[in-house]
């Protein structure tokens, strides 16, 4: 499959006096990486909070796969594919491994009277899963995710992503606070995941992260898009210049 997964046109957005999203207009491709970077409060959050449900804008529009969509909320926005990923907040704490990964989406026997959680297939899938994201560390299905560190959450939260099969996973800052092997993990996890057709949105203020992993670098800054470049096009010093705004802006062409 070719082609645009989901583009952000004219948004809008203002907290109060604050103008978060200033006609912004973003495309993402199909098994595209894309770095969103720039200055705390430039808007990045905002801008993928539009995309996931948490938010809605004040004018502009989203299409998916070239159909204009509304995303009034969460669920608008997992059910056409759509995965965010925080660092802690995606998962429930109190719940084990596998009950995160299946979360709203439970697997039931129908051999009684009433359908009960199938456990077994849950473990067994959970299993499987825990492998193909590359976790080495042996975590059983019935871990609870307060036993987990930073990264290995962060590990379900992906797989999760990618076990359903979301076309487009966003990762606001996930190596935040990592170690350098987690953060490697969750690098490694985003290569994977555009190895197997899925598109993402990477958001970190780690420019060597981004440098690693991406296709292309959208730049931010007081809410306007100011670069939106292929990385082989340009360079962490130049995009840490527009960054700062001592370049004003970058090969705004593509969207
Ligand atoms: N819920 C809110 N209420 C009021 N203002 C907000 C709210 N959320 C964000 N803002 C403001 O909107 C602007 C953009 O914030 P946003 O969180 O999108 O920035 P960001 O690029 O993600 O920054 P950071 O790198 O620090 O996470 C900032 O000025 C911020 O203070
Ligand atoms: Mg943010």
């Amino acid at each position: 499959m070719e082609g645009e997964i989901v583009r952000l046109q004219n948004i809008v957005k203002s907290y109060g006096k604050v103008l978060a999203l200033d006609d912004v207009t973003v495309a993402i491709q199909h098994q595209e990486i894309v770095g969103l970077v720039g200055d705390n409060g430039a808007g990045k959050s905002t801008l993928i909070k539009v995309l996931s449900g948490a938010t809605r804008a004040n004018s502009g529009s989203i299409y998916f796969k070239g159909r204009p969509v509304r995303i009034a909320n969460a669920q608008d926005a997992i059910r056409l594919g759509i995965e965010t990923i925080y660092q802690d907040s995606a998962l429930v704490a109190q719940l084990s491994v596998a009950r995160n990964l299946f979360l709203g989406r439970e697997p039931v026997r129908r051999t009684g009277l009433f359908p009960t959680l199938d456990k077994a297939t849950m473990r067994t899938e959970t299993g499987n899963l825990i492998q193909q994201v590359g976790i080495t560390k042996k975590i059983h299905p019935d871990t609870p995710i307060t036993a987990l560190s930073g990264g290995e959450r962060q590990s379900i939260a992906i797989a999760r992503a990618m076990y359903f099969e979301a076309d487009l996973i966003i990762l606001d800052e996930p190596t935040n606070n990592l170690g350098i092997e987690e953060s490697a993990g969750v690098l490694r996890f985003i290569r994977e995941a555009k190895a197997k057709g899925h598109s993402s949105i990477f958001i970190t203020h780690n420019l060597h992260h981004v440098f690693q992993v991406v296709d292309r670098i959208v730049v931010m800054r007081l809410g306007k898009k100011v670069g939106d470049v292929r990385k082989a096009d340009t360079t962490i010093e130049e995009i840490e210049q527009v960054i700062t705004g001592m370049v004003d802006s970058i090969g705004m062409g593509t969207a």
